[in-house]
């Protein structure tokens, strides 16, 4: 039988890696597949670099060539950006060919039009590089828990912000001075605003959520916050009082709708997923039938994420001759049964907080704080106060339990504007992932 045919839209990172998986492993794979793989084409700006790769493949710097190239089956989008991706995504769909990408932002903003369109072809668009890299976490809870109701997930699945978060705990150093390190270690996105600010996350979020509770992509309805507030105090803090901070992504599914956040969390040390450290990424699914499991694995890399782009087109080999509705859908559900669920606003959410406050150190301020807690119905699970050697203001740092969040929106502004209150009051929220 002919080898299957990939082109490779961009020979950077991934793609690189996608081909030397394919290389490296291609016996093995082809007693997986039934069908021997072979990588034909990379599209590519620089084809003198490309071309010092050494792969035995055809180089051509016009992406629009692989994608109209009838010899090939599939296409790994690999390339990143948006707007050239969706272009060529689409019209490889419509020259009939199954489609890989690893492009979390193009799946995240513009999956649903590229999984209407390739429903109408009948080919596959296959995503598991786009979240947490190598870790099949898609087919996992595509297909692994497709006999659960899917409660929640919450996951780290940014590498960069969980290397960063590692190192101002373990070393106590300073947010932006581990930045420059990710970005020299090549772990960050091209803008790393994208990393700390949880918009990676986000992206990968909104597709976790979509594929866990049967509902449309929704990006724009992520609440996102990042983690470059976060000091190394508050690391430190929350080390003081048994957890660790994690920027999570957080979906859960509850009477009233649906929530998905991405923020710094705190977590009590003793889960798993709170000793997830470095660049690694981990997911923690809660399904009513078999309860909590764990995905863990290497969130970005090069090999690490081929082995999801190559599994995709692994998958896609042995369901070429089946018939297009045989095969699983794209977001987990049947396309017709996607719900439009309601999202909730942020305020919605039930959470424990964590507040780091610098207060003058004089008497009947506690009181005052605890007033106003008191009042917005906050209670208090403990307390901790420290005055360095030296400075004037002591800080105080706050556990409370759950409680609305509009309730403690309305105690941080009272607290923060108390003339005792010297600077902003830092709050960080707080989840038992039990
Ligand atoms: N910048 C991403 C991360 C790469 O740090 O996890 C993988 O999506």
């Amino acid at each position: 039988m002919n080898s299957v045919k990939v082109g490779l839209l961009g020979l950077g990172t991934v793609g690189q890696g996608t081909a030397r998986v394919l290389s490296d492993n291609a016996s093995e794979i082809a007693r997986r597949a039934g069908r021997h793989i072979q990588v034909v084409s990379a599209a590519v700006r620089d084809v003198e670099k490309a071309e010092a790769q050494g792969f035995n493949i055809t180089i051509l710097t016009d992406p629009q060539a692989i994608v109209d190239d009838p010899e090939i089956d599939i296409v790994c989008e690999l390339m990143g950006g948006i707007d050239l991706p969706l272009s060529l995504v689409l019209r490889a769909i419509d020259n009939g060919k199954h489609v890989i990408t690893a492009n979390k932002a193009l799946i995240a903003l513009h999956g649903n039009q590229i999984f209407a369109a390739a429903a109408k072809k009948g080919v596959t668009v296959a995503f598991e590089p786009a979240v947490a890299g190598g870790i099949p976490v898609i087919k996992a809870i595509r297909e692994g828990l497709a006999a659960n109701n899917i409660q929640w997930l919450a996951g780290i699945i940014n590498g960069t912000g969980n290397f960063i978060l590692t190192e101002m705990r373990n070393h106590g150093r300073d947010f932006e001075d581990v930045l420059a390190d990710a970005q020299a270690l090549g772990y960050a996105e091209a803008d790393p605003t994208f990393d700390v600010e949880g918009i990676d996350a986000a992206h990968k979020l909104s597709i976790l959520a979509s594929i866990a509770f049967g509902i449309p992509l929704q990006f724009d309805a992520v609440y996102t916050e990042g983690i470059s507030e976060i000091t190394s105090k508050d690391v430190a803090y929350a080390d003081e009082l048994g957890y660790s901070v994690k920027h999570l992504g957080i979906a859960r599914k509850s009477e009233e709708g649906v929530q998905m956040r991405v923020h710094p969390t705190l977590i009590p040390k003793s889960r798993l997923i709170a000793n997830v450290d470095g660049v690694m990424n981990a997911v923690l699914v809660q399904s009513d039938a078999v309860g909590p499991t764990l995905y863990y694995g290497a969130g970005a890399g090069s090999d690490a994420t081929a082995s999801a782009v190559v599994a995709d087109v692994i998958d896609v080999v042995r369901l070429l001759s089946a018939a297009p509705e045989n095969s699983v859908p794209y977001l987990a559900f049947q396309p017709n049964e996607l719900r439009d669920l309601t999202v909730l606003p942020p305020e919605k959410i039930v959470s424990a907080y964590y507040l780091r406050l610098q207060a003058e150190d004089k008497p009947g301020v506690m009181a005052d704080v605890t007033r106003i807690l008191a009042d917005q119905g906050v209670s208090l699970k403990s307390i901790l106060q420290k005055k360095p050697e030296g400075e004037e203001t002591a800080e105080v740092i706050l556990l409370t339990h759950r409680v609305e969040e509009s309730s403690m929106n309305a105690a941080i502004d009272q607290i923060g504007a108390l003339a005792t209150i010297t600077d902003k009051v830092q709050r960080i929220r707080v989840e038992a992932l039990d």
